[in-house]
């Protein structure tokens, strides 16, 4: 198949090409396009077929269900009950990176939901996702624009990367402003409780409810019935092609930790990525160092986060050490990712 790449230019949007991709899904087909988190991979939300067709260019695990995007505030059709609490997250966060789980109505396709009776509904800020969407005319069910279980993309170098000749339309815009996915909060219990971290934090949300709580099994290794309720939140993700380890602990001791590790590959004939900050990247003296950005901007690190592992999977090094970040605000959201692309393989100082 022939994919149509647009890149648009965001001060002057190309609307023949928005019309052309809302067009695509609105007949059943599929496009890449930026969100404000990561970019998505969207399809006609209420079209079975369509939406099979993404889990098939994705590769992904036919039990993982789909985010479904939305324009406007009009979500009624689409679930049976909205609680008090959805109004107002709604009300505080949309448009933003946050998708509420709801109860399902009956015009979600099963393919849409993985076979669930709720449904996760966002509505995306990034202009040309929502240009989309109403060009679609349809809401869109999107899912990250990757291959299965490689980090998501955060430009659209990657989505041509991992989706050229697979789909029928990508959409370029800039790079991703928050970088990891939006998110999940499930209203369907009481509290609402937290199933993926994301940019709009635990903190900012109990502005709204003070008794909403995290999933306690997002942050640790899935051991037996100790799973994440999020069926998305199972798999090893957002991985780079090599293993990943990072070095949890006092800040001087993980670049000693590192700088040894970093030798003992070295003397292995092995190269070796470093994932640093700009406070310490001039403390490794050998490996491949990249710096994530200032310990400073958590939110800066997130948003370079996926790239900085894509980059290495570009150089092909044989294994990635990474430091770790507090676990507090936008800190949540980075280390769950972190943890998840390193299969939980942690090494605390
Ligand atoms: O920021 C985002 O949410 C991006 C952009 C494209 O909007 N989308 C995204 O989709 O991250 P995806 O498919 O990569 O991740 C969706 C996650 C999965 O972990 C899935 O299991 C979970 O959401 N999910 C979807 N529907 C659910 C439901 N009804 N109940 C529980 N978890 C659900
Ligand atoms: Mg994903």
């Amino acid at each position: 198949m022939e994919t149509k790449v647009v890149i648009l230019d965001l001060d002057n949007l190309d609307r023949t090409a928005i019309e052309d991709a809302g067009k695509v899904i609105r007949n059943g087909g599929l496009v890449a396009f930026p969100t404000e988190t990561v970019y998505g991979l969207g399809a006609n939300a209420l079209d079975d077929i369509a939406v099979k067709k993404i889990f098939l260019a994705k590769g992904r695990p036919q039990d993982n269900p789909l985010i479904v995007h939305i324009a406007d505030f009009n979500i009624e059709y689409l679930t049976t009950e909205i609680p008090e609490i959805a109004k107002r997250l709604m009300e505080k966060f949309w448009p933003g990176p946050l998708t509420l789980i709801l109860k399902k109505s009956q015009i979600i396709p099963d393919t849409t939901s993985a076979g669930l009776n709720t449904i996760g509904i966002r509505m995306p800020s990034n202009i040309v996702a929502r240009e989309l969407i109403k060009a679609a005319g349809v809401p869109i069910a999107a899912p990250s624009a990757n291959v299965s279980g490689r980090p998501s993309p955060t430009e659209v170098s990657r989505c041509i990367e991992d989706l050229e000749g697979k789909i029928e339309y990508i959409l370029g815009g800039e790079k991703c402003d928050v970088g990891l996915e939006s998110t999940i909060v499930d209203c369907t219990v009481e509290p609402p409780c937290v199933l993926r971290p994301g940019g709009i934090t635990l903190e900012m949300l109990r502005e709204v409810n003070s008794e909403i709580y995290i999933d306690p099994a997002i942050m640790k290794k899935p051991v037996g019935d100790f799973k994440p309720k999020a069926p998305g939140m199972k798999y090893r993700h957002y991985a780079p092609k090599a293993p990943l380890k990072i070095v949890q602990g006092d800040l001087q001791k993980t670049i000693a930790k590192i700088n040894e590790i970093v030798q003992n590959y070295i003397d292995e004939n092995k190269t070796v990525g470093i994932m640093a900050t700009d406070e310490t990247v001039n403390f490794y003296k050998n490996g491949i160092v990249r710096s994530l950005g200032s310990r400073n901007d958590i939110s800066n690190i997130g948003k370079n986060l996926f790239e900085v592992l894509r980059g290495f999977d570009d150089l092909g090094v044989d294994i990635i050490i990474s430091e770790a970040f507090e676990e507090i605000d936008f800190g949540v959201a980075v280390m769950n990712r972190l943890k998840k692309s390193a299969g939980y393989d942690i090494i605390n100082v």
